[in-house]
């Protein structure tokens, strides 16, 4: 979940490495630190805390074009100057920094202090410096010695080393699922970071290393072998995504630009997979997974955090349209409770970034077992991408706010046409059905144009809410995950407790929370359970519980009976979770910002979870 960076060119290496760290920044933000080579000298500054304080703490004057830099997500040892990155070696020749967790760090720890390695930080990353040393002093160069040395460190993780002894070159490796690696081929010049990010500044061409491949990076370009040393060539490609989407621009926060950047990030998922005239579906990253569609008895789709509750819409489509019996599950979950899988089941993970490790590490299970899989993904070229048969690129462009927002929202429609897509494949739906679904489609972009328009009427949920210690959310139906959604945004970004429930599960335990300081936000825009949804909201006033209803447009009997309510356009009901979900990440933002929390990097999260 850190984010590392390493530059190798003509410019100086500390203001492009400090740009890139705040580009990379919502991968971890408990230290900061940056190492730069100028011939023989090596600077090193490191501090704890966020960006800013490595900014004011580094010496203007410290010059070179070749350095390595890194933001800390801490998991071995807390977070403090002394165990922030970049770590060095005994003879402080080499300094590494490292995303990921290196599993046998004791025993090593142990070994490297019996033959004298004095170890400086409570870190597992410090291991990986003394292990370079100790292969550069047998002979090695530093890319062989990163070589060597990933074959004695365990688990899945990510390096980046540079030595004295080897100025102008950079040594990084990809080991496992913990983290990418992209490899930026710039004029001259050449940058390796943990994700795009930080390479888009410099350059949109880039090379993805893969799990067990070691690369030697110089300013004139790259060579890659595996961990056990043969060659690898380098595919490179030329990303589209554009630069312009990582700046916040008027915003005051990547999450409220995101929140707004969603009629067009919908758009262009939607019609990136389809067409109105005429109705028709273009999947062209499915590849070999295409084929096997109609032979799929089966679907399972896991995800994480929002990217589940996504995948919870996703079997709902899946199961409607297709008629397949699908169900969903937690990476973590799916990974080790032996699933039933075979050669007929479909696996769909959702990431938005493809590179979370409960993700990565349930689709090697789905691998093993001969399932076909096909990954939802924002993120071009992502790990996720390389290992699933079949990619459906959700186009919402970069996401920096480490509150997924826009990405959920283009993930569900993804969703949508995936389950048209599959329904097609089995022969179970009719092209003036299809027209229909996407003439519906459609409406939705504007549809959320509308809410977002509507922000004003949402300040006075907001204003409430913020009171609130805790809050229950109900939905029934698509509803449901919507509930989960809107309580994981609130929570996330403004610490006040929050659960979403099916709502028919509200009487079985819950209901005994309410009370007049107890908000429940109930989101009743499922039309078919609107009269289930009208019985627990009176359930819950019978109790003297406040209930803030998410209600369709023109439903006068919702709006009276609510004590306060969000109202939303008319839409299909298949697509009401979009429109129902907007305002709840408004109002998510919106109580933050009242609270003074730090919306765009809440405590303790990462945007990219690479550690199990
Ligand atoms: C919450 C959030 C997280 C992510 C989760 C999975 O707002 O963003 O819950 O959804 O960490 O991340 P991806 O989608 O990158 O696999």
């Amino acid at each position: 979940m850190c984010g590392i960076v390493g530059y190798a060119g003509h410019r100086q290496a500390v203001p492009i490495l400090l740009r890139a760290l705040k580009d990379l920044e919502y991968r971890g933000y408990d230290s900061a630190g940056i190492a730069v080579l100028d011939g023989d000298s090596l600077s090193i500054t490191k501090r704890q805390g966020k960006i800013a304080n490595l900014e004011s703490a580094i010496n203007a004057t410290a010059s070179g074009t070749v350095g390595i830099g890194h933001t800390r997500w801490a998991t071995h040892g807390r977070p403090s100057d002394q165990n922030a990155h970049p770590h060095v070696s005994c003879d402080e020749r080499v300094v590494v920094i490292h995303n990921g967790i290196v599993e046998n760090y004791a025993p090593l720890r142990e070994a490297l202090g019996a033959r004298g390695h004095v170890f400086r930080s409570e870190t597992d990353t410090e291991t990986v410096a003394h292990l370079l040393e100790e292969e550069m002093r047998a002979g090695a160069d530093l890319f062989e010695a990163l070589r060597r040395t990933a074959q004695r460190i365990e688990g899945s993780q990510a390096v980046v080393a540079m030595s004295l002894d080897e100025p102008g070159v950079l040594a990084a490796a990809r080991l496992g699922n913990a983290g990418g690696v992209v490899i930026g081929f710039g004029d001259g010049e050449m940058v390796v970071a943990s994700d795009l990010a930080a390479v888009l500044p410099i350059t949109q061409d880039v090379a993805f290393l893969s799990d067990g491949q070691v690369a030697r990076v110089t300013p004139k370009g790259a060579e890659v072998r595996t961990v056990s040393g043969e060659p690898v060539p380098l595919q490179r490609k030329r990303v589209p995504i554009d630069p312009v989407t990582a700046l916040k621009g008027q915003y005051p926060h990547f999450m409220l630009k995101e929140i707004h950047e969603q009629p067009e990030a919908l758009a262009d998922t939607i019609w990136s997979l389809a067409t109105l005239e005429p109705p028709a579906l273009y999947f062209d990253d499915l590849g070999p997974a295409a084929d096997r569609l109609p032979d799929v008895d089966r679907v399972i789709l896991i995800g994480m955090g929002t990217s589940l509750h996504a995948a919870m819409l996703g079997q709902r489509y899946i199961e409607a349209f297709a008629r397949v019996p699908a169900s969903v599950d937690n990476g973590s979950e799916f990974r080790y409770r032996d699933p039933v899988v075979d050669e007929r089941t479909l696996v769909v993970s959702v990431s938005q970034s493809g590179e979370t490790v409960d993700v990565l590490e349930a689709m090697a299970v789905a691998r093993a077992a001969g399932a076909v899989q096909v990954t939802v993904c924002n993120t071009e070229g992502a790990q996720t991408t390389r290992v699933a048969d079949g990619t459906v690129y959700t186009r919402a462009g970069l996401e920096r706010g480490v509150a997924s927002t826009k990405c959920f929202s283009s993930a569900v429609v993804a969703l949508y046409l995936f389950a048209l897509r599959l329904a097609q494949a089995k022969g179970r739906i009719s092209q003036s059905e299809l027209a229909a679904h996407l003439g519906e489609l459609a409406q939705l972009p504007r549809a959320v144009a509308d809410v977002i328009a509507n922000r004003e009427r949402y300040r006075r949920v907001a204003a409430r809410l913020a009171q609130a210690q805790h809050a229950l959310f109900l939905g029934r139906g698509l509803a449901h995950p919507v509930a989960m959604e809107g309580a994981l945004k609130l929570k996330e970004i403004s610490y006040i407790h929050a659960e979403g429930y099916a709502a028919g599960e509200m009487k079985h335990g819950p209901i005994a929370l309410i009370e007049p300081a107890f908000p429940t936000v109930a989101i009743a825009t499922q039309h078919a359970l609107r009269a289930k949804m009208v019985s627990n909201i009176e359930q819950i006033q019978a109790r003297g519980g406040p209930v803030i209803g998410v209600v369709s447009e023109g439903d006068e009997e919702l709006t009276a009976l609510c004590d306060e309510v969000i109202t939303v356009p008319r839409v299909s009901s298949w697509l009401e979770p979009v429109v129902s979900v907007v305002p709840l990440q408004l109002v998510a933002y919106d109580v933050a910002v009242h609270r003074g929390c730090d919306v765009d990097q809440p405590r303790n999260l990462a945007k990219t979870v690479t550690v199990e």
